[in-house]
């Protein structure tokens, strides 16, 4: 794999999306744990304004910490709990402009201001969420989100999934 260190251009996002999803692309393999820790610093690498980026599978009916960039974090999050429990309970993507606003979020990193949580849904089955925190408020817009759902469903699609472990 040829990486570069440039940051890919945030000023059309558009355009930085479709280079995002075409870097992902070239750096997914088959096996989960492989494809979790590139694409986590992948989105680290290039996302501006942002302070932690990782995953939280499901495991035993909770959420359990996965591959990451930033500081350390809360390990387990009960389902339906703050946002990723949120995005985990409902299926759905949780766009958060405030954190302070959101009833229940979970306070890992305190220079959190705004969030953005994907679920990762497999043959209809929930594997886990992406979070993304960001220390300024209002940092994600529909753009973004449109574009990591991309992002999300492109390595979903391209990684083959334990059987035996996650629940
Ligand atoms: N804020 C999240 C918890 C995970 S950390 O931000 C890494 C939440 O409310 O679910």
């Amino acid at each position: 794999m040829q990486s570069t260190h440039a940051r890919i251009s945030y000023k059309d996002k558009s355009k930085f999306y479709k280079e995002l999803h075409s870097e992902a692309s070239g750096i997914l393999e088959k096996e989960w744990f492989v494809n979790l820790a590139n694409i986590s610093a992948l989105l680290n690498q290039h996302l501006p304004d942002i302070n932690w980026v990782g995953f939280y599978l499901l495991h035993n009916n909770e959420l359990l910490l996965s591959s990451f960039q930033g500081l350390p974090a809360c390990t387990r999050i009960a389902m339906g709990k703050g946002v990723c429990g949120a995005a985990a309970q409902t299926l759905q993507t949780q766009l958060v402009p405030n954190v302070d606003e959101f009833p229940g979020h979970i306070v890992c990193d305190a220079a959190s201001k705004s969030e953005i949580v994907i679920p990762l849904i497999h043959e209809g089955k929930l594997l886990g969420v992406l979070d993304i925190d960001a220390p300024i408020l209002n940092r994600f817009d529909h753009e973004d989100k449109s574009g990591v759902e991309k992002l999300v469903d492109i390595l979903v699609k391209s990684t083959v999934w334990p059987t035996n472990f996650l629940s």
